[in-house]
């Protein structure tokens, strides 16, 4: 792998974004640039990098894939809007699903159901529409780390692991945090003026909920890990952990309701430690945090009649299921 990380230590901010935009003015010159917008700190470090480099010829979508948390795409939009930054909804979700269905292996989910889709689907359609000869994203260390070794194929990984993006999408591919993990992003985050929101915000994978979902993935499918994503938020926010996620099983199990059998899915929670997603540990969440958690989602999620937490760490486990 032949990119050299910036640790946070060896970090200077202002340097980094000074460096960064001028690298992006150059590349982008007086062409269209477009990047896609998550959300998640990555992409928004790399909007407002390239906002201040390039302004209003840099095009910024959200790409509405269905896989998304409850509100989301009307949130980050609002949050952008306050920024100054205008950030277009595209619906593919179509398109996503359709790639989806039927496909039940982890990686074939994140090679034909997301990066084709994304890339020489949605994107290429975009970069014709809008004439754009560059694309900009957020890939940053930790993505090709674990590509490069083969851990798992993050959904956003090219040049690292020997794909031309000119020669196989047609457009050219900047990566301004490449460098950085996610202590560093955060740092830039915050001297580029994102709020703390955003800045802090736990991580959340390219692929979305369809990380989430062991088995072919189907919009209810979705629907049902979106509704135990939201009770997740309402009782782990506070809890300082990293990152934590609801799985939904493929297999089912049989459960008593109602004084009758009732044959349904599982849910399982996750809750890690960790610094910087390299390794992991699950959090001691109290009992009864657990005990909430289990009785919300059996009430509250249909079709749920068992609740799971993991509490194996990574290695060898991995904080995302699929
Ligand atoms: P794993 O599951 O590899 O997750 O232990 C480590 C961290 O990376 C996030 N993750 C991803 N992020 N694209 C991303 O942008 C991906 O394909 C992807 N897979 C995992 C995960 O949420 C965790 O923070």
């Amino acid at each position: 792998m032949s990119v050299q990380e910036i640790t946070l230590d060896d970090l200077n901010v202002e340097k980094f974004i000074e460096t960064q935009v001028k690298e992006i003015k150059e590349a982008v010159g007086d062409d269209i640039a477009i990047n896609a917008l998550s959300g998640g700190v990555d992409s928004a470090v790399v909007t407002m990098l390239a906002y201040k480099a390039i302004g209003d010829n840099l095009k910024t979508y959200f790409i509405e894939n269905g896989l998304m948390r409850e509100g989301e795409p009307e949130q980050i939009v609002g949050w952008f809007k306050n920024l100054g930054v205008t950030v277009e909804i595209v619906d593919a979700k179509d398109k996503f699903f359709a790639a989806l269905k039927g496909v039940t292996d982890p990686e074939e989910k994140r090679e034909q159901g997301i990066t084709q889709v994304f890339y020489k689907d949605v994107f290429a359609d975009l970069v014709k529409q809008s004439g754009a000869k560059v694309l900009l994203q957020g890939t940053n260390f930790t993505d090709c780390e674990e590509t490069a070794a083969g851990v798992k194929r993050q959904h956003n990984v090219f040049e690292q692991i020997g794909i031309d993006p000119q020669e196989t999408f047609g457009y050219k591919v900047l990566e301004p945090i490449v460098q950085l993990r996610k202590p560093a992003v955060r740092a830039v985050a915050r001297a580029v003026g994102l709020p703390g929101e955003i800045s802090e915000r736990p991580p959340f994978p390219g692929p979305a909920l369809c990380a989430r979902v062991i088995g072919e993935v189907t919009p209810d499918k979705i629907a049902t890990v979106r509704k135990a994503t939201v009770i997740l938020d309402d009782e782990l926010a506070d809890v300082g952990a990293f990152q934590y996620m609801a799985i939904l099983h493929d297999d089912m199990v049989t459960g008593l309701r109602d004084g009758g059998r009732d044959y349904g899915h599982q849910i399982e929670v996750r809750c890690w430690e960790s610094t910087d997603a390299v390794t992991a540990t699950p959090t001691e969440l109290p009992f009864g945090t657990l005990r909430k958690l289990a009785d919300r989602i059996t009430t509250e999620v249909p079709g749920i009649v068992s609740v799971t937490y993991n509490v194996a760490a990574k290695p060898p486990n991995c904080m995302e299921a699929v």
